[in-house]
């Protein structure tokens, strides 16, 4: 039995690396380095290309290097012998957490106009909202938007979150279903996304669902790029719709560099940053995915190829 390490845009070197140092007698393989690799069982896999899996000849299980799968299943076939994993991780959880309440909060006390405003040595100073008075709605509850909707309203922030499926959390307002979702928009200060990307939330924040925000609405994607029509949100801040964005995730990325979100006064651009994997607190769960796969034991977060999560 073996490891592969596929992961475009992360540090292979280093994965392969503390794998090894956990898994002493284990071959572990870089795709590309050796053709060794090609033969491994276990893949540790992070945005591979367009069929780029088909060169494996006996997968059983692909560990997804994050929390998100889409970019396993985004161009590549996966057998259905083949189990797919991601990641959740206490770390990666408060991370987006954290990242979330910054921008919100920015948000809030218009940080960003303020810095404008110095640029000109401006004084003029806005009305502001208060924590009690904001609706944050965190779309998707899952393990890391479920207690992202749980912190804000511990912090004392009124809070709605929407799912596919039912679900109950203290002091959250619940909606299910795409038919309850505009009532959920309709009281929607600060719009937050943790949805998975599937074939049915690709493209959900466009002009129709952002337009049902109240005017002046503000939207924070740490979903997936593919979650925004981008075309749709300049002219929507640009009409005041919407007073800015905060977005984290980019149908390309990098964001190119002529891309117009750059240099948008309302538009906050980070680099995929609000939660980044760390090799430290998740090699454990990595060797412990191979260890059950050698064991033919149930593996830790397995994802479904249906719901694509
Ligand atoms: C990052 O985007 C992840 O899926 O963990």
């Amino acid at each position: 039995m073996s490891i592969a390490i596929l992961a475009n845009h992360r540090a292979s070197s280093v994965w392969k690396k503390v794998i090894q140092e956990k898994l002493p007698n284990t071959p572990v393989a870089i795709f590309n380095e050796s053709t060794t690799a090609l033969d491994a069982e276990f893949l540790v896999c992070w945005k591979p290309e367009n069929e780029q899996l088909k060169a494996f000849s006996n997968l059983k299980v692909i560990q997804s290097l994050g929390a998100g799968v889409d970019h396993i299943f985004d161009g590549n076939e996966i057998a259905d012998n083949v189990k797919v994993v991601r990641l959740i991780d206490e770390q990666l959880t408060t991370d987006m957490w954290e990242y979330t309440l910054a921008a919100t909060m920015g948000y809030l006390k218009d940080f960003a106009k303020y810095k404008r405003q110095e640029s000109y040595t401006y004084w003029d100073r806005r009305h502001y909202k208060t924590i009690p008075e904001t609706t944050v709605s965190i779309l998707g509850l899952g393990q890391i938007g479920g207690y992202v909707a749980k912190q804000f309203a511990k912090l004392g922030f009124k809070v709605q979150g929407w799912s596919n499926s039912p679900k109950k959390i203290r002091k959250v307002k619940t909606f299910a279903g795409l038919e309850q979702l505009p009532k959920l928009l309709k009281k929607t200060d600060v719009l937050i996304n943790i949805l998975p990307l599937t074939s049915s939330t690709k493209g959900i924040l466009n002009h129709d669902l952002l337009s049902q925000l109240p005017k002046g609405a503000y939207l924070i994607n740490v979903g997936r790029g593919g979650h925004l029509v981008e075309n749709d949100l300049i002219p929507l801040i640009d009409s005041g719709q919407l007073s800015g964005a905060t977005l984290d995730v980019f149908e390309k990325e990098p964001l190119p560099k002529n891309h117009l979100f750059w240099n948008h006064r309302k538009i906050q651009v980070t680099p995929h940053v609000a939660s980044m994997t760390n090799v430290k607190s998740t090699v454990n769960q990595v060797v412990e995915n191979y260890l059950r796969m050698k064991n033919g034991r149930e593996l830790l977060n397995e994802v479904s190829p249906q719901k694509g999560y």
